[in-house]
């Protein structure tokens, strides 16, 4: 008799994709979970490769650049695939080239005047398409994925895409942030000579435009979006933006898993940006004050604005309507009436918004500061310098900052929505008294509200040892990606394959 064979269990093939990874390009938190998940992906054992645009930024970081080979997308057209390495990332990222789509400067969405680029609709069709090709393992190279994870609109059509080539691999796509879309019209969807079959109300058509948002939700096996509360709210009118109806269509494989955070990157015991490192013992306090003068010193704030007892309310963010900035900038006069409070606001966004920041800095120059444009390094300082943060937000699909802030021991006062819900615990009577109480929410898209619930954290503030159990109790949560890692594991193994067999 033979002796039984050992078999060799291969590991999962997951080609993730994405529009924007730190610390390549970032204009989000989509950077960030682009970074994060296919790193604790592979740690988990999954064979990963990202693949991204060949932005030129991302051409000027990677190292090791070859060329893979180049996959024709029709039209005369060729995408050139590059493998580079960086040391952020434990995979070989690959990138799809194609030089007048994306090697160009700056912003990937928009162009300098602050308007999405004309070409969007081309760029990001090509890409899914690319990444589509590069999946069926079109380049010859001995690697055809299992799994496909495409991450928002920009990369909704993949799915679409994965479904015009004979033997599919199974595709998650993952919502973001379901506001952003990407429609565009008839004239372009012809023009560029889409799969016909793709209009149509059963497809990618959208109230008269084509729609890869909703390409992604129906050509996918499986719908996930970065919070549990998110993949409910976003199946009502609401929080829909037009897509709610089809949302509880699909309810059957929509999965609401919550994003982690890069506890490497995010860690006050050894962040290189900030003045003092601190954790979670009888120091925390003295750690927080010497943060809390480098912050106020960084944002250019005046000798006699430091006062070691008046708290600082921080603020990191994109400076628009989703994140409820409006909100803070109306509750500020007020708080400044009787409170010793003061600003730290950093974000751009918006000219609406800026200007308004702009305005409030001028008028309280002892008590306002902000910083109005993208620092990585000053969003790691107001994390550990501010006392509280603030995250107004009308929705908000999870959120990142307030996980930074949980670990940096700044409690958040947030709105009750979204992610902020499910990683934040309100401080109650009964949640400070079985010491689960990690920071204040409210209900209300309202400033009154928000007011409200930052007096409260006010108050509490006042109370070293409830402040510093609240402190705690955050800087002690599991905000790892590992067990996240695995729900998606978990997922990728038993989505169903194109036949539509559970594995
Ligand atoms: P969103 O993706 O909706 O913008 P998140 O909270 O998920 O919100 O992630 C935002 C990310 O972008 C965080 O890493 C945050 O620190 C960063 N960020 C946003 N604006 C700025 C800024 N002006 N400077 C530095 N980092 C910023
Ligand atoms: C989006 C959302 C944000 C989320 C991020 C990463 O930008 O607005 O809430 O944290 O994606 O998933």
């Amino acid at each position: 008799m033979s002796k039984p064979r050992k078999t060799i269990k291969k590991p999962l093939k997951v080609l993730f994709a994405a529009s924007e990874a730190y610390p390549l390009i970032k204009t989000g938190g989509l950077g960030d979970v682009a970074h994060s998940l296919p790193n604790a992906l592979a740690h988990v054992g999954l064979d990963v490769r990202l693949v991204l645009p060949a932005y030129r930024d991302v051409l000027r970081r990677v190292e090791d650049l070859q060329v893979l080979g180049w996959i024709p997308l029709g039209d005369g057209l060729d995408a050139r695939i590059l493998q580079g390495w960086h040391a952020a990332f434990e995979m070989p990222l690959w990138l799809v080239d194609i030089a007048h789509l994306f090697d160009r400067e700056g912003n990937p969405y928009q162009g300098p005047d602050g308007n999405n680029w004309p070409d969007n609709p081309q760029r990001f069709t090509r890409f899914s398409q690319a990444v589509a090709l590069l999946a069926a393992d079109r380049l010859d190279a001995g690697w055809q994925a299992d799994v496909v994870h495409a991450n928002d609109w920009q990369t909704g059509l993949v799915p679409a895409w994965l479904h015009e080539t004979a033997t599919p691999p199974r595709c998650i796509y993952t919502i973001h942030n379901l506001a952003y879309d990407g429609q565009f019209d008839y004239a372009t969807f012809q023009a560029m000579h889409l799969p016909p079959a793709w209009w149509s109300i059963d497809g990618a058509e959208f109230h008269g435009n084509l729609s890869p948002m909703k390409a992604g939700l129906i050509y996918s096996d499986w719908i996930t979006t970065v919070s549990p509360t998110y993949a409910r709210e976003i199946q009502t009118p609401e929080y829909g933006y037009g897509y709610a109806d089809i949302l509880r269509h699909q309810q059957h494989k929509l999965r609401g898993i919550l994003n982690g955070i890069d506890t490497r990157t995010w860690d006050p015991t050894t962040d290189r940006h900030i003045a003092a490192h601190y954790r979670c013992d009888d120091q925390l306090a003295q750690g927080k004050a010497a943060n809390r003068r480098a912050l106020l010193k960084a944002l250019g704030a005046p000798t006699k604005a430091q006062r070691a007892d008046a708290p600082v309310i921080g603020f990191v963010g994109r400076l628009v309507h989703q994140k409820g900035i409006d909100l803070l900038f109306d509750a500020i006069p007020a708080l400044l009436r009787n409170t010793l409070v003061r600003f730290a606001i950093i974000g751009s966004g918006e000219q609406q918004y800026e200007e308004r920041l702009k305005a409030l800095m001028a008028q309280y120059p002892a008590r306002v500061f902000g910083y109005l444009g993208y620092s990585e390094a000053l969003a790691h300082q107001l994390e550990a310098g501010a006392d509280i943060f603030a995250m107004p937000s009308r929705y908000e699909p999870c959120g990142l900052n307030q996980m930074y802030s949980l670990r940096y021991g700044t409690p958040p006062v947030a709105r009750r929505t979204g992610g902020l819900a499910d990683t934040v615990v309100d401080s109650t009577p009964t949640t400070l008294k079985d010491g689960s109480a990690t920071g204040f929410l409210f209900d209300a898209p309202e400033s009154a509200a928000l007011e409200a619930a930052l007096r409260r954290a006010l108050v509490l503030h006042q109370n070293p040892t409830l402040w510093h159990q609240i402190q705690c109790a955050g800087m002690a949560q599991d905000l790892d990606w590992d067990e996240r890692a695995r729900s998606y594991l978990a997922l990728y193994q038993g989505a169903p394959t194109a036949e539509g067999e559970q594995q």
